[in-house]
């Protein structure tokens, strides 16, 4: 017998999200499963039952029958107790836990015997990026933030000259560019707001500038970047110099959005209650931090309030006011989640905790908690060493590209260790030249310097560009099509597999090579393309 998946209504108060709509429907049948809808579920999302119905989904009344009927459980916030009371033992369920916040929300699953995958734990790795709803989410909060700022501000985004005088553009200033920071740059500049945004990972500089934004630099020397390549705390000395720039640019702005976040910790306190007042009669903020605390003092989580004539919006729901919008996101990242536990397309599940995507999504098995999962075997960035902090005006300070990839320089010690390693390597070559044959010299000068921008491309590449730059090497690193053009070309009369000819087996063996590094090219190529496209109108 197939399993059946259920989506139940929403029960929170105000969420109009749904865990899938009808486009998804017929493609979790394909995989085998049977869908049962809750009736109205689907209602703030412009989804109505019949169009569930249509995709071969059954309606079934209330939400008792919905999650008596269903072996895997669908849906967008955490179940409540009633609901997890409902729940059939054993049954797997499928949603955002946030496992550290809701202890007493994981005992209470495992005691149910289910099978949990957290939505909010999905490691944020490339093979999971199809899965990863948080993103997902905050992609739409960031397009959102923009668009209620947009309504709380008394004029137009876009510089105008009219006959009736001349307007400005807004000025929008986004702290933190991660993804609901980017969405809200590209939204913002689309409108044609000036865009600046400031980030402590200054890696991110080339993206705000990529979807229409400036980066705002701090002028003091230290990494952004964390374990994993997230952000981490700052010291007390970057802090300071941060919120001398961010009283700056608050005065200036019209509209500030902060997106400021360090996994696992509260949101750090960035705009003061003096730059609220610094700020012009109209202006607004939305905080989206506001669930963590905000990233403003004075932000009430989950209300617009108004201080000192400025607007402060710390709405909690930005992707649930996009419901149609978000549900269709979240059910296929869900969609995509079955896939990887439905390999077989037979209506099973298999949760596979060899898998390091299922294993950190995992957060109760078979009613044990499997939360934490083990740190995952390889982080974003590699483990920076611990730099000396020291302010930028000093004039030892560290160069521009040495500094954004913490590399502290200057250290006698590893100065030494260089040199004595250039000098062994010199003693090396000059061995090798005097005796090697002519023939093989120009063939190790290739890969020595091969080797040498290889080490230099991998290694000071920041974290966050490592998928596309991963994709671009890829094509670019299929030299291999030149060797193979070398080879080709047989001594003429060619008859190919004639083993008595020289270079019979090279021929076919340079032609597949063309064909594979083609594949590698050409795909390498489409990876950076879609990835470029998912920044771009
Ligand atoms: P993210 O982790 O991708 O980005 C956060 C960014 O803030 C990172 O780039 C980080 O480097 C930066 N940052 C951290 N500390 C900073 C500091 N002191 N100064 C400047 N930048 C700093 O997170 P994502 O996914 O973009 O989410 C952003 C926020 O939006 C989170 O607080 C999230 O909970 C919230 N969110 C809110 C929603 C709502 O309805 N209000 C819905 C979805 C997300």
């Amino acid at each position: 017998m197939p399993l059946v998946i259920g989506v139940p209504a929403e029960s929170a108060a105000g969420e109009k999200r749904v865990a899938t709509v009808p486009d998804v429907v017929g493609k979790l049948i394909q995989l085998g499963f049977s869908v049962a809808v809750q009736s109205g579920a689907g209602a703030g999302a412009n989804c109505d039952d019949e169009a569930y119905r249509a995709a071969g989904a059954e309606i079934v009344d209330g939400a008792s029958a919905l999650w008596a009927k269903a072996d895997v459980v669908l849906k967008v916030r955490p179940p409540t107790v009633d609901e997890i009371a409902l729940m059939r033992e054993g049954a797997t369920l499928v949603a955002f836990i946030w496992p550290a916040q809701n202890p007493d929300l994981m005992q209470r699953l495992a005691a149910k015997r289910a099978t949990v995958l957290a939505m909010d734990s999905v490691p944020r790795i490339s093979r999971a990026q199809k899965l990863d709803a948080l993103s997902s989410m905050a992609n739409i909060a960031g397009y959102r933030a923009v668009i209620e700022a947009a309504h709380a501000f008394g004029r137009f985004f876009t510089g105008q000259i009219t006959a009736a005088g001349k307007v400005p553009p807004a000025r929008v200033f986004v702290i933190g560019a991660g993804v609901a920071g980017l969405a809200a740059i590209g939204t913002a500049s689309s409108l044609g707001a000036v865009v600046r945004a400031n980030d402590t990972r200054p890696e991110v500089a080339d993206q705000v500038v990529s979807m229409g934004g400036d980066f705002v630099p701090v002028d003091y020397v230290e990494e952004g970047a964390g374990v994993g390549g997230y952000a981490k705390v700052m010291s007390e000395g970057f802090q300071k110099a941060q919120r001398d720039v961010f009283a700056r640019e608050a005065k200036d702005a019209d509209i500030v959005i902060t997106t400021a976040l360090i996994p696992g910790r509260p949101a750090p306190q960035l705009i003061t209650v003096d730059m609220v007042r610094s700020m012009k009669p109209g202006s607004v903020i939305v905080d989206l931090a506001a669930e963590q605390g905000g990233n403003c003092e004075l932000t009430v989580p989950g209300e617009s309030v108004v201080r000192n004539g400025v607007t402060i919006i710390g709405y909690t729901d930005l992707a649930s006011r996009l419901a149609k919008q978000s549900s269709t996101l979240y059910a296929n990242n869900l969609l995509r989640l079955t896939e990887e536990l439905c390999k077989a397309k037979d209506g099973r599940l298999n949760v596979d905790m060899n898998d390091e995507v299922i294993r950190g999504t995992t957060v109760i098995k078979d009613g044990a908690i499997t939360w934490p999962p083990p740190p995952p075997k390889l982080t974003a960035a590699p483990t920076a060493k611990p730099v000396p902090m020291q302010p930028a005006a000093k004039p030892a300070a560290a160069p521009a590209a040495a500094r954004a990839h913490g590399h502290g320089g200057g250290a006698p010690a590893s100065a030494g260790k260089s040199a004595a390693m250039f000098a062994a390597a010199a003693v090396v070559f000059t061995f090798i030249g005097a005796n090697a044959p002519p023939a093989f010299l120009p063939h190790l000068t290739v890969f020595v310097l091969a080797c040498f921008v290889g080490y230099m491309v991998v290694w000071n590449v920041t974290p966050a560009l490592h998928t596309p730059l991963m994709s671009v090497t890829n094509a670019i690193s299929s030299i291999i099509v030149i060797g193979a053009l070398v080879q080709i070309a047989p001594p003429a009369p060619y008859i190919p597999f004639d083993v008595r000819r020289p270079g019979w087996i090279l021929t076919p063996l340079a032609v597949t090579s063309i064909a594979l590094v083609t594949i590698n090219m050409f795909g390498g190529f489409a990876v950076t393309r879609r990835m470029l496209a998912m920044f771009r109108k």
